[in-house]
């Protein structure tokens, strides 16, 4: 006998009269008078079932048993429900199974947490993750997510695209977090990195002459952390070669609006606006500007040229800046919450956050005191200040004023609920990133991208003469709603060059040879041009389910502590595997 003639979202009025068999689990059970309803479900949606004593005793009996999230396999007649017990909410909702058959597949024990409802704790969610993957939530999501990946792949075949996997057993790659290792059994004392991206793998397809390649690539990285970040994650990882920045940006628009026409049904325009990231930082504080609401950021240096305010004084005669946002009536900001924007302002590496608040005609602030009348008719001018405002500065170097104010306009956006419609879709390209940036705590250069991103032509000659901090690289990054969802880079191809940038960055020729000799070989076997993109596809499904966290489109997630709480990973090893790997742990037993 088949477990099912149709799924639980398929009957309709129309279906009334025939016989059909549906399996799945009681989603709820309710008890009539001794007439037994049950909302049968299954992946596909609910239906209900009517055990009436009158015309089956036997199985109406045994239907006194049900409990929620037993399996069953029922059989019955579809019937139209009594007018007036319809369920417009559902799309079953015009019939019922009137059950002749009942066969309980297996029973359920009592639920940790009830399946319907999103409960709060995380932790007792992941514990059992395969029953909160039974929300209608949570199913949604991975259905999201499968067709989301199902259009990547059609939009990047129908570009000609391949789709080839690289190791995840491989060479240490520096993206910038840590390695994940894995010791090797048959080389003992040596290890296997898991990849932090498909970088270099890529690369060497291209000099492999295979052109364009992709992958939906899981990726592992040794970091701290949150909601928008895992271990593991995927991107769509993709390189090609004689391209331009243009071709690489170009595609992705492409593959961005075909995945959010089908899967959220919306349109998308092109081209995405596109910034420097030395004007994304400026009005916006950011690399990854949210452009949903305006307070943008204002360069203030030439109305306190001047100035009489030492603080404001100080930084531009040190070569900085000042700048400020209009958190437009905001003015109503209560002292904790100035004391708490100053916190946010300091861990940012300000030395504080200046403010006036506009009420009743008059600036209340510390500070204007030192503002000539010239300076606050300025002050008016750039800012727009009007009854109610609230004025926030930040006077310091240009990175750590940016900064800071960004960081300030996105809480005072949230404060202030500035993102009024969920539906917007505010994408933008953030481009010519820095190529270089300097570690204050190695006291070394660091690639910002990685070490095989390509410097801007023009500043070619500022790189060959020692000024890293101002050469730019092609580098760009896709942003959606101020989240980065993704980054690439055109590359260097020439061997010589990518010498130079790793000599620049500190590794040496001995490692040079040891740690990428490999490349820096192929580079010398005709390698084309080349350059590419990675999006982080937990970061975009999330951002198309309207999820909170990426976990919540990851099928079994690590928690913030990096731990996969369903089958307990990672976990100890036993000490005959260590002993066969080479490996002592220094950590005592507990
Ligand atoms: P990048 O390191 O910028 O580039 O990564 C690309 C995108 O991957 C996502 N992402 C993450 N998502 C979830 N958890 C994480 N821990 C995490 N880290 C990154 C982000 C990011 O924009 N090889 C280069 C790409 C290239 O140059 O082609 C790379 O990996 O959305
Ligand atoms: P002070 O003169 O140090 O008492 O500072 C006066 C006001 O200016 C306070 O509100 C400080 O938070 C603020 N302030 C101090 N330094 C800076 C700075 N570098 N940028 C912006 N505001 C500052």
């Amino acid at each position: 006998m088949t477990y099912r003639t149709h799924h639980c979202n398929a009957l309709r009025a129309e279906d009334a009269g025939t016989t059909v068999t549906l399996s799945g689990w009681v989603d709820s059970r309710r008890d009539h008078g001794g007439v037994i309803f049950i909302d049968l479900r299954d992946r596909e949606g609910l239906t209900q079932v009517v055990f009436r004593p009158e015309e089956n005793p036997a199985t109406a009996a045994q239907s006194h048993e049900l409990r929620g999230e037993d399996v069953v396999r029922v059989t019955g007649k579809v019937s139209l429900r009594l007018a007036g017990t319809e369920n417009p909410k559902l799309a079953t909702g015009a019939v019922e199974i009137v059950a002749t058959a009942l066969e309980i597949l297996n029973k359920s024990d009592v639920l940790p947490f009830p399946i319907d409802e999103r409960i709060a704790n995380e932790d007792l969610r992941l514990t059992y993750r395969y029953l909160d993957l039974r929300r209608a939530e949570m199913s949604a999501n991975m259905r999201l997510r499968h067709r989301v990946i199902k259009t990547i792949r059609d939009v990047m075949d129908s570009e000609g695209f391949l789709e080839i996997e690289t190791p995840i057993l491989s060479k240490s790659t520096p993206e910038g977090a840590r390695d994940f290792l894995v010791p090797s059994r048959l080389t003992p004392g040596s290890f296997y990195a898991l990849p932090q991206a498909p970088q270099q793998y890529k690369q060497l397809l291209m000099v492999a002459g295979l052109e364009k390649y992709f992958q939906i690539a899981r990726c592992f990285r040794d970091e701290d952390l949150r909601a928008d970040r895992q271990p593991e994650f995927t991107q769509l990882d993709v390189e090609a070669s004689f391209v331009t920045q243009d071709d690489i940006l170009g595609l992705m628009e492409k593959v961005l609006v075909t995945v959010f026409q089908e899967a959220r049904g919306v349109t998308i325009p092109t081209p995405f606006p596109r910034l420097t990231w030395r004007e994304a930082m400026d009005r916006f504080g950011s690399d990854k500007p949210d452009t949903r609401f305006g307070m943008e950021i204002c360069d203030l240096g030439e109305v306190f040229r001047e100035s009489q305010f030492k603080v404001f004084r100080g930084a531009l005669d040190g070569g900085g800046v000042v700048k400020a946002i209009n958190a437009k009536g905001f003015a109503k900001i209560t002292t904790g919450q100035i004391e708490t924007l100053t916190e946010l302002a300091k861990q940012a590496g300000a030395k504080g956050l200046a403010f006036i608040k506009v009420e009743n005609g008059e600036w209340k602030s510390p500070i204007v005191k030192f503002f000539s009348e010239a300076e606050k008719a300025a002050l008016t001018g750039r800012l727009a200040i009007e009854e109610g405002d609230l004025i926030l500065f930040g006077a310091d170097k240009w990175e750590t004023a940016c900064e800071t104010l960004g960081r300030v306009r996105l809480r005072v956006a949230e404060i202030l609920e500035l993102v009024k419609d969920p539906a917007q879709l505010n994408f933008l390209w953030v481009v010519d990133f820095p190529l270089l940036a300097w570690s204050e705590e190695e006291q070394k250069w660091n690639a910002v991208h990685h070490p095989f991103t390509r410097p801007l032509a023009e500043d070619a000659a500022l790189l060959a003469a020692g000024e890293y901090a101002k050469v730019r690289a092609v580098a760009y990054d896709v942003v959606l709603n101020g989240v980065e969802i993704g980054g690439g880079s055109l590359r260097i191809h020439e061997p010589d060059l990518q010498a130079k940038m790793f000599t620049v960055l500190g590794v040496d020729d001995e490692k040079q040879k040891t740690m990428f000799g490999h490349i820096l070989r192929a580079f010398q076997f005709g390698a084309p041009p080349h350059g590419g993109i990675a999006l982080g596809l937990d970061r975009l499904v999330m951002l198309i389910a309207n999820a909170e966290s990426i976990r919540d489109v990851i099928a079994f997630p690590k928690n913030n502590r990096g731990v996969e709480l369903m089958t307990g990973s990672p976990s100890e090893v036993d000490f005959k595997q260590l002993r066969e790997l080479s490996i002592q742990s220094t950590k005592k037993p507990a």
